[in-house]
């Protein structure tokens, strides 16, 4: 049985095919030359042993600043919330964050800036930042984990590097 393809649908399916084309040849690309590859570079951890030791320990959760002057963020995600649930963070500074989920998949966001990342249970995910002004950012969970997701929201308070720096002298910790 011969079948004919109208010539205005057959134009249709070239449009289809070369969008369609572009749309994986952009994912290839940025895979392989883009340094896109998974938060924290596939470090492991295991999520339902963190409270127990570690860098993740309940006491060793917050905001450290380096001999350099980075400073170093430890957070755990849980249902619901990234704890600890407040930290004080500043200007103009490079921040590194590292977060691990202690139950289930989650995802931080905090809208106006750069910073969002999926947080895998059993991977720790390191991202960093800086950011540029002085305010208050509330860092959401983006990834659907329970009941309560829409309740898991932070807040990241960002004062100027003068006032930061007074609080806290980068020799001591
Ligand atoms: Cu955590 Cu949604």
């Amino acid at each position: 049985m011969a079948f004919h393809i109208h010539p205005l649908e057959r134009k249709w399916l070239y449009a289809a095919s070369a969008a369609i084309a572009i749309f994986i040849g952009s994912i290839l690309l940025t895979a392989l030359f883009g340094g896109i590859h998974p938060p924290g570079h596939m470090e492991i951890i295991d999520s339902a042993r963190l409270h127990l030791d570690g860098e993740f320990m309940e006491d060793k959760l917050g905001v450290r600043t380096e001999p350099d002057g980075s400073v170093h963020v430890t957070l755990v995600a849980a249902r619901y919330g990234f704890f600890p649930r407040q930290i004080e963070l500043p200007a103009g500074t490079p921040i590194t964050f590292r977060i691990a989920s202690a139950d289930v998949l989650h995802g931080m966001h905090a809208p106006m800036t750069n910073l969002s990342t999926m947080i895998v249970p059993g991977y720790v995910s390191t991202v960093t930042t800086a950011f540029p002004k002085p305010g208050e950012y509330p860092m959401l969970c983006n990834e659907f984990c329970g009941m309560g997701h829409d309740h898991m929201w932070s807040k990241m308070t960002v004062v100027s590097k003068e006032t930061w720096t007074a609080a806290h002298p980068p020799a001591g910790r």
